[in-house]
């Protein structure tokens, strides 16, 4: 079936099409500042998923956490689970990061309202055992209609039932979870927030090209900023997007300042950004 066959059966409620749709920490924060976030950016992606489900997509949105999550997490080693010596800080740093979380995820939710798009909060603290992909936690939840009102999550500090106690889930697990558990994904993106796609060296260099088409096989590119993110960056985002390209038809990368990108692989225009495909 072609896209544009697929669209028009979208929108005349004859075929169910899901979109899930990652807004990275990187897009929607400064990563180095504190809490810094990018408002007219948030706006401006919640317009187009508006417009997204006035096509009929029934939608699901991750957010990352960008500097609402990593400073805190890294100071504190959250990831690293449980560590007796500093557990009191860890504990208290837990408190900080959900806060910090919540207000982003507020932030988020407020913005998709004023677009007029209906939403409900589903915080992986609330349903999360575990991290990975192999999480425990009841990724049904997010099976909606078009009609009902979209699911919205993120990467959180979340419970593990053995010796490290807790760490930190990423938006990108839940993503593969979602995207490759429920039925209908046609649309998974990954709205990053300072390159077009994947990029055949560092963002910001001459040399570094778009790399339009990308399998794990390829192997993996780019450099990431381990100083920052406690979970994996842009390969975590690879890897996590090949598991999905099993599974889902559209699975891309795209420059998250451009959403209306997002629009252009729905109506299978030509698109700026990375596909990316099984192999
Ligand atoms: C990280 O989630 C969650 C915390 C650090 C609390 P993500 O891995 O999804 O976040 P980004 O997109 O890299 O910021």
């Amino acid at each position: 079936m072609n896209l544009r066959y697929m669209l028009s059966r979208i929108t005349r409620g004859q075929f169910m099409a899901r979109g899930i749709i990652k807004l990275g920490g990187g897009l929607i924060t400064d990563k180095t500042r504190y809490k810094e976030v990018f408002r007219e950016r948030i706006d401006a992606v919640s317009v187009v998923i508006s417009k997204i489900v006035d096509l009929g997509y029934s939608v699901i949105v991750i957010h990352g956490a960008g500097s609402f999550g990593h400073l805190e997490a890294k100071k504190w080693d959250i990831s690293g689970g449980y560590n007796p010596a500093i557990s009191e800080d860890q504990y208290s740093a837990i408190e900080t990061i959900r806060t910090d979380m919540d207000e982003l995820n507020s932030i988020v939710l407020d913005s998709l309202v004023r677009a007029g798009v209906s939403c409900d909060s589903l915080p992986p603290r609330d349903w999360v055992n575990g991290v990975g992909t192999s999480f425990s936690g009841d990724v049904f939840a997010f099976e909606r209609s078009p009609d009902l009102a979209v699911p919205v999550s993120f990467g959180d500090v979340v419970k593990i039932n053995d010796e490290s106690r807790f760490g930190i889930l990423s938006g990108d697990h839940l993503m593969v979870r979602i995207a490759t558990e429920l039925p209908d994904v046609l649309l998974c993106a990954f709205l990053l927030g300072d390159t077009a796609g994947l990029m055949s060296g560092p963002p910001g260099i001459d040399e570094s090209k778009l790399i339009e088409e990308w399998s794990e096989s390829q192997g993996f590119i780019g450099e990431q900023d381990n100083r920052i993110d406690v979970t994996g960056g842009i390969h975590l985002k690879a890897r996590c997007a090949s598991l999905i390209s099993r599974s889902a038809k559209q699975v891309w990368f795209i420059d998250g300042r451009e959403p209306s990108r997002l629009l252009d692989i729905i109506s299978g225009d030509s698109v700026i950004g990375t596909r990316i495909v099984p192999g």
